[in-house]
């Protein structure tokens, strides 16, 4: 299941050239890939932040999942890391521990950032901020 919370946007936003979609692509595929088959929910949310020199938009993707263990949360925007030991070794089908480097590298080139909150077994959320060049049009709420 899908939730949007993009309330405060009437308008699509442009960003600069160079569209960040494949860092929703990751940070998707991610949240699909933890998340129990049946019962997962994916909640995507917008919020618009006034900054100088540029307005921010502030994208939310969070899921109901595994969540991630404390001591990995430092590593987990390092090439490769997955999480994995010796003891526990790399399932099939699982990656190579790149989309998350390549995520930040994408959202940094844009001018933005990426944070992570999670606990281990109720979910994770990962925001990023990124510059916009066209202020989104506000929906009235009636
Ligand atoms: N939404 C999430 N829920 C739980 N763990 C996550 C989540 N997103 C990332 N992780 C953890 O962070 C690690 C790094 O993520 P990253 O996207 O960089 O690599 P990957 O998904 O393992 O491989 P790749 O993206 O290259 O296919 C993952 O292996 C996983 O342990
Ligand atoms: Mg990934």
């Amino acid at each position: 299941m899908i939730h949007k919370d993009f309330r405060h946007f009437g308008n699509a936003c442009s960003f600069r050239p160079g569209s960040p979609n494949t860092a929703f692509t990751n940070l998707f595929a991610n949240a699909i890939r933890h998340m129990p088959e049946a019962a997962g929910v994916l909640t995507v949310s917008l919020d618009y932040l006034e900054r100088e020199p540029a307005p921010m938009l502030q994208i939310r993707v969070r899921d109901n999942g595994s969540g991630i263990d404390e001591k990995d949360l430092p590593f987990i925007f390092d090439r490769f890391f997955t999480g994995e030991t010796a003891r526990s070794p790399r399932k099939s089908g699982r990656g190579l521990g790149l989309g998350l480097s390549i995520c930040q590298e994408i959202i940094a080139s844009h001018g933005g950032s990426i944070c992570v909150e999670s606990k281990r077994g109720e979910g994770t959320e990962f925001h990023f901020t990124i510059p916009i060049a066209t202020r989104p049009t506000a929906v009235s709420e009636s």
